[in-house]
C-alpha cells in the first residue's frame, strides 16, 4: 500500500526510513543531516564501518546500504545516494521582430543515467528493506533538494519503481508492505497526489 505524508521523516516509526544520503555516507546536510542527528552519533560509528568500494566512498550512487536506527523510531536507516542532477543550457529557436535569433536557454538533462540512477535508489532500497524483513519504509524526495532533481520528474521515477516493486508480489504481501512517500513541502506532497490519484 502506498502512503503519502508531510512530515519530517526522522519521526516516523516505519521499520525502515530511507536516507538521501552521499556516497561518503558519513553525513551531510538536508534529510541527511536531519537523520544523523535524530539517531546519534551511533550512527555516524555504524556508518564508518560499512566498508569502502573505493577510496571515500561507501555508497555509490543509485546502491543503498543499511545500518540500524539506533534513537530513531525507525529501526533501520537505508542509505541510498540519489545522482546530482546535472543540465547545460542550450542555445535554441525564438526570433526577434529584427529577425536576430535570440539564444533562450533551455534546460537540457545532460545524458548522465541520471533518472536511471535515481530508479535505483528506490530499487535497491525497496530490495534491502525486503531482504531485512521490513513491513513499512519511509522515502525523502531523494535527489529533489540539494542535488537538484526536479520533483515532478523525480516523483514520477519514484511512483513508477514503487508500483512495480510492489506489483511483482502477491496480492498479500503487496497489501502488507507500507510505503510511505514523505514530503517536507505541500508543494511536494500536491505533485505525489496527481500522480498516485
Ligand atoms: N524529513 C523529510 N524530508 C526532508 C527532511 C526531513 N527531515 N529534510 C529535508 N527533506 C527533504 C528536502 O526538502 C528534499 O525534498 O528531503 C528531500 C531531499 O533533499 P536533500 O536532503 O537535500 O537530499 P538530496 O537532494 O538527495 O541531496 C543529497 O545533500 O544532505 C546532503 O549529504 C547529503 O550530499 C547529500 C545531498
Amino acid at each position: 500500500m502506498i502512503k503519502i505524508i508531510q512530515g519530517d521523516i526522522t519521526t516516523l516509526a516505519v521499520d525502515a526510513i530511507v536516507n538521501a544520503a552521499n556516497q561518503v555516507m558519513l553525513g551531510g546536510g538536508g534529510v541527511d543531516g536531519a537523520i544523523h542527528r535524530a539517531a546519534g552519533r551511533e550512527l555516524y560509528e555504524a556508518c564508518l564501518k560499512v566498508p569502502e568500494v573505493r577510496p571515500g566512498i561507501r555508497c555509490p550512487t543509485g546502491e543503498a546500504r543499511i545500518t540500524p536506527g539506533f534513537k530513531l523510531p525507525a529501526k533501520f536507516v537505508i542509505h541510498t545516494v540519489g545522482p546530482v542532477y546535472r543540465e547545460i543550457t542550450a542555445p535554441c529557436g525564438g526570433s526577434r521582430p529584427m529577425g536576430k535569433r535570440t539564444r533562450r536557454a533551455e534546460r537540457v538533462p545532460r545524458q548522465h543515467g541520471e533518472p536511471e540512477k535515481l530508479a535505483a535508489c528506490y530499487r535497491n532500497s525497496l530490495v534491502l528493506a525486503a531482504e531485512n524483513g521490513c513491513k513499512s519504509i519511509a522515502f525523502p524526495c531523494i535527489s529533489t533538494g540539494i542535488y537538484g532533481y526536479p520533483i515532478e520528474d523525480a516523483a514520477k521515477i519514484a511512483v513508477r519503481e514503487v508500483e512495480e516493486f510492489l506489483a511483482a508480489k502477491n496480492a498479500k504481501d503487496a497489501e502488507e508492505m507500507e510505503v510511505v512517500f514523505c514530503c517536507f513541502s505541500t508543494h511536494d506532497v500536491a505533485v505525489y497526489e496527481r500522480l498516485l490519484k
